[in-house]
């Protein structure tokens, strides 16, 4: 008796271990063989309507949308019925990516690895690539290793899964300097985000004894990964990740949209309830801990910020509040439009490339919770999210090539602005 009860407790021990050993499976990452993207024509009202309904009953998605175009990504499934449906309603199209896969797949041929960075001595990005989030923080130890005078790194919080938010500051210590925030990779595939925000940071700081008077007199504050779980989940599973990767509860769909969990009009126009949905929007405002981290910081900062600044891809869109609804201009809309176009002049004057400017909610859609719109409603005047390359010939997946002349364009808006705070 005795014996049997020890071998089955014996057997129920070694059914544990031989649970524990098996080996958890790495996650295949997602494979998009055969999706396209495509550039729609809204010519009006009716069509538009038509557009956005086929989300509803095909593999598709919106991209980028603009009142007069929407970029539509088709799973391959999707491709024949919709291409039926458009032709039918005479609704014009072109095919601007015929097979995402292998674009994701020229790209991460030539992505920067997990070692990448600790096997260079310098540990210096090099622009012409992507990097992972451990070699970007790396990058910023570096930094501060580098410059302790001039850099320091602040941990504001920490993601769902622990990753740490490291605002980096660039500042002389003179009083009286101006503030700028600036954050990027809200979004997780919006990779050239991080990529020009590290650019940035990396000349401000290089060259920091040649930069003008307007650079040098500026407390800088900056979160080059907004969004890291995201991040690395694009980097690792799936290319086309958007939103963190929050829990939502057990429900069976993970994340949250960080650009509609800001305060401001939280769970407004543009932003949904729906877990599964990319633009859900938490479950109240701030629920997610990367943007309580910013929100923390920001007011408890004893800046008065002058700017907030936050990257995204893209569309070549430089947009300023309200976000939340059609047609409420803010009280200086006139400022903003002026800097904007300021802005976007100093960039076309790197490559030649138009961005353009205006109200987000008249350029593109109405949506609530952005964190454009929060930094305004807490007094920051200049708040803008700067949609950087392309316009969508590649969309998300840009490839390495452009990393650079994009970064500088970044950088070029970024350098106006603080001209233009000097000046004020
Ligand atoms: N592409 C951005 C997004 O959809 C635009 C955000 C503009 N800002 C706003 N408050 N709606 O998140
Ligand atoms: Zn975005």
């Amino acid at each position: 008796m005795a014996q049997s009860t020890l071998s089955v407790i014996l057997l129920i021990f070694n059914c544990f271990l031989f649970i524990e050993s098996v080996p958890t499976p790495l996650e295949t990452p997602v494979r998009y063989d055969g999706a396209q993207l495509w550039n729609v024509d809204l010519s009006d009202e009716q069509t538009r309507q038509m557009v956005f309904d086929l989300e509803n009953e095909f593999d598709v998605s919106f991209w980028s949308t603009s009142h007069a175009e929407a970029d539509m990504f088709l799973k391959k499934s999707a491709i024949e019925s919709v291409r039926q449906i458009l032709n039918k309603n005479n609704i014009e199209y072109s095919v601007r990516v015929d097979d995402m896969q292998k674009r994701i797949e020229e790209e991460s041929s030539q992505l920067y690895g997990e070692e990448s960075l600790y096997g260079n001595n310098n540990k210096s990005l090099t622009w012409d690539a992507y990097y992972s989030f451990d070699d970007i923080l790396l990058f910023l130890d570096k930094l501060v290793e580098k410059y302790p005078n001039l850099c320091s790194l602040e941990t504001i919080g920490y993601s769902h899964e622990n990753r740490p938010l490291k605002v980096l500051k660039i500042s002389n210590g003179n009083s009286g300097n101006k503030a700028i925030w600036i954050d990027g990779g809200i979004h997780a595939r919006e990779w050239i985000s991080p990529a020009s925000v590290t650019y940035i940071v990396n000349d401000l700081v290089e060259n920091w004894n040649n930069q003008p008077a307007y650079i040098q007199n500026v407390n800088w504050y900056v979160l080059p990964v907004h969004n890291p779980d995201g991040y690395e989940y694009t980097r690792k599973s799936d290319r086309m990740w958007r939103k963190n990767r929050s829990k939502n509860n057990n429900n069976h769909c993970l994340g949250v949209d960080l650009n509609r969990n800001y305060g401001y009009k939280w769970g407004g126009k543009g932003t949904s309830s729906n877990p599964c949905s990319e633009i859900y929007a938490g479950s109240g405002p701030f629920s997610e801990p990367e943007s309580t981290a910013v929100k923390n910081f920001v007011e408890t900062s004893e800046e008065n910020f002058d700017a907030f600044l936050t990257f995204h891809s893209y569309g070549q869109w430089i947009l300023y509040p309200w976000g939340y609804e059609n047609h409420i201009p803010t009280e200086d809309r006139d400022d903003l439009d002026s800097a904007g176009r300021q802005a976007a002049k100093s960039m076309k004057a790197v490559d030649k490339q138009v961005y353009t400017v205006g109200n987000s909610a008249d350029l593109l859609y109405a949506a609530a919770g952005g964190s454009d719109d929060w930094g305004k409603s807490v007094g920051i005047k200049y708040s803008y999210t700067i949609e950087l390359r392309d316009k969508g010939r590649y969309g998300f997946v840009l490839p390495p090539k452009y990393i650079l002349a994009t970064a500088k364009e970044a950088h070029a808006f970024v350098f106006t602005f603080a001209q233009i705070i000097a000046a004020n």
